[in-house]
């Protein structure tokens, strides 16, 4: 399936690639650096890995998602990462479960035997939930202008252009083996790009190459923040067919995300003819002091209006998201208000999936609320880490 993307990726390596990798599927023991800075924002530059090396306690994940717009409890949601085990957010496959790190030693005691991974999660009409992580013997990635191209080997990969994206997913275990049970992921979402990129403190129509939140902290750049999706998968024997609205993003650290992360949000909706995308991460151990309790909170906002960006920017405390628990004629909804400047959305919690013990929760649900000066609805997409 992945025939195309393999073709070409060998034809990328042939001409003027900018970088064409391979990416090692065993951790480094040794310190590591991260680029926090963009040299451009060029797709290929914000989709290149940015660490020298990935070592047991740092992480590089690329995220993908789409959410339907006819039904907001369908949704679909990838991330492809090369990571180390400790302070990992994510669930690893059951037959790697034995590399659980040693708590507050980042330095050993774990066996740490790979380092490439892939996650799905998926929700179906009626409210069910499925997700797999897969471990990938082997990663490509090769990057020129605004093409970048990357193949988790077993797992998928994307394409990106100019136009957006088209992301595969290829998992075809048919047999149980190795503590694994059969798994089968395959098909295709195609994004159709809306918006331009955003970073942390990017405003309209000037993008920040800054991509770090705060100083040694987490890397972030919502390479999409909106697109027009069309998924078509096959989620273990479901098939997962839709139209909606979909984005791509990544994240990064040299540290441990779950000991250097107290809590992280980040969401987006589609409304009407607006993008919106919001993001508030508060690290670990603030080095500020209690009198100022957002001077070590970071958010972005971001609002376009057909593609167009019309708001955005990282002013502290100008991002807020409460929960909420409203009575409507259907019944009691519970969600989140969301205030950004340029928006003011109720986003619903119609299908929430959550794992670590509720420490990291996705949902996904309907979207309403005043965007600019009109009144919109739609559907939205976000989930919290918390510590
Ligand atoms: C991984 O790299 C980070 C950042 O350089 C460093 O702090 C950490 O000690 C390294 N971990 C290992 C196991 O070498
Ligand atoms: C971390 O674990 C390694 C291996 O188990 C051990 O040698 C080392 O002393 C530990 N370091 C700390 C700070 O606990
Ligand atoms: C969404 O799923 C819930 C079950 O979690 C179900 O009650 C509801 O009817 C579904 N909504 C739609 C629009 O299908
Ligand atoms: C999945 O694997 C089975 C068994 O090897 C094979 O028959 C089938 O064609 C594969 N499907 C895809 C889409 O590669
Ligand atoms: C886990 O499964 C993979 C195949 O997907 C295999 O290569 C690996 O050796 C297994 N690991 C363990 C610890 O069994
Ligand atoms: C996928 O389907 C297989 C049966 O074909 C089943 O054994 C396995 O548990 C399923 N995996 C998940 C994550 O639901
Ligand atoms: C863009 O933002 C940078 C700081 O992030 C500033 O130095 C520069 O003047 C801005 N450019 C324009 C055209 O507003």
């Amino acid at each position: 399936m992945l025939k195309p993307l393999a073709f070409l990726l060998a034809t990328a390596t042939l001409t003027t690639a900018r970088y064409a990798l391979t990416l090692s599927p065993t951790l480094y023991t040794g310190p590591v650096t991260a680029d926090y800075l963009t040299p451009s924002l060029d797709q290929s530059d914000l989709d290149a890995p940015k660490l020298s090396d990935v070592n047991a306690s740092t992480f590089d994940w690329w995220t993908f998602d789409a959410i339907a717009l006819e039904n907001p409890n369908i949704s679909v949601a990838v991330t492809f990462s090369t990571a180390g085990p400790v302070g990992y957010p994510l669930t690893f496959p059951p037959n790697v479960s034995h590399i659980e790190p040693v708590p507050g030693n980042g330095t050993g005691g774990y066996e740490a035997d790979g380092a490439l991974w892939a996650h799905v999660w998926a929700t179906f009409a009626d409210g069910r939930r499925f997700r797999a992580s897969v471990r990938v013997e082997t990663a490509r990635m090769s990057g020129s202008g605004d093409s970048s191209i990357a193949i988790w080997h077993g797992g998928g990969g994307w394409m990106g252009s100019e136009e957006g994206y088209e992301v595969e997913l290829e998992v075809n275990r048919t047999e149980s083996g190795n503590g694994l049970e059969p798994l089968r992921l395959l098909g295709r979402i195609s994004y159709e790009k809306i918006t331009p990129s955003h970073s942390h403190c990017s405003v309209p129509n000037n993008f920040s190459m800054a991509l770090g939140l705060g100083e040694h902290g987490l890397g972030w750049v919502n390479v999409m923040p909106d697109a027009i999706a069309s998924v078509d998968l096959d989620v273990n024997g479901t098939r997962l067919r839709f139209d909606g609205y979909g984005s791509h993003d990544k994240i990064w650290s040299s540290r441990p995300f779950t000991q250097s992360t107290k809590s992280l949000t980040r969401g987006r909706a589609h409304l009407g003819l607006h993008s919106i995308s919001w993001l508030s991460y508060t690290p670990q151990n603030p080095s500020s002091g209690p009198e100022s309790p957002n001077a070590n909170t970071f958010v972005s906002s971001f609002v376009a209006r057909d593609g167009e960006p019309v708001t955005a920017g990282c002013a502290d405390g100008s991002v807020s998201i409460q929960p909420t628990r409203e009575q409507t004629e259907g019944g009691l909804v519970s969600g989140y208000r969301v205030e950004i400047p340029g928006a003011r959305i109720s986003v619903a919690t119609d299908v929430e999936e959550s794992e670590a013990g509720g420490r990291h929760v996705r949902w996904n649900g309907r979207a309403r609320g005043r965007v600019g000066d009109a009144d919109e609805e739609g559907v939205a997409i976000f989930e919290r880490f918390e510590y």
